[in-house]
């Protein structure tokens, strides 16, 4: 996987640019998400859900998260999902991407941290997890 080989070599603090000027507006400046994020819009999409431990993002692997970001929510539910988040693969190199989902990660705590990294193993490690 392409993004795999990035990730040691981005500085998340690169991506905090970044994410304030593509991310933030829907996300929150604070990755907090839309006020009521767990509620569908009227027109029946979700808003943006936040990028700090109290959302989902850390339940992710890194290559589910490079994929929703870099060709949109839609590359992996289907092309007849209605979102409103972008793809980003126009706008943003693969290192953006990378850079900033590595500021996204750097801000969770310890125990959001080392789930999403077994959520980077293959499904057989993760069942031998204690
Ligand atoms: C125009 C608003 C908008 C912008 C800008 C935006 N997003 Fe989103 N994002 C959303 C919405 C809405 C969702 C919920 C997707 C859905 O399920 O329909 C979402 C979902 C996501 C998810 C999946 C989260 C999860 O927990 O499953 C990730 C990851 C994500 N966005 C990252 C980003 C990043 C990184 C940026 C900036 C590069 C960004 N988004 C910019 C609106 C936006």
């Amino acid at each position: 996987m392409l993004a795999a080989s990035f990730w040691p070599l981005v500085a998340p603090s690169d991506g905090r640019a970044t994410y304030a000027e593509h991310c933030a507006g829907c996300h929150g400046a604070n990755l907090e998400g839309a006020p009521d994020w767990q509620q569908r819009l009227p027109d029946g999409r979700w808003p943006p859900p936040p990028h700090d431990a109290t959302g989902h993002t850390w339940h992710h692997s890194d290559a589910q998260l490079f994929q929703i970001v870099r060709n949109g929510p839609q590359s992996i539910l289907g092309p007849q999902y209605q979102t409103d988040m972008p793809a980003f693969a126009g706008t943003l190199s693969d290192r953006d991407i990378a850079t900033v989902l590595a500021y996204i990660k750097s801000t969770w705590p310890p125990d959001e941290r080392a789930y999403q990294e077994l959520m980077n193993r293959p499904p057989a490690e993760r069942l031998q997890q204690p």
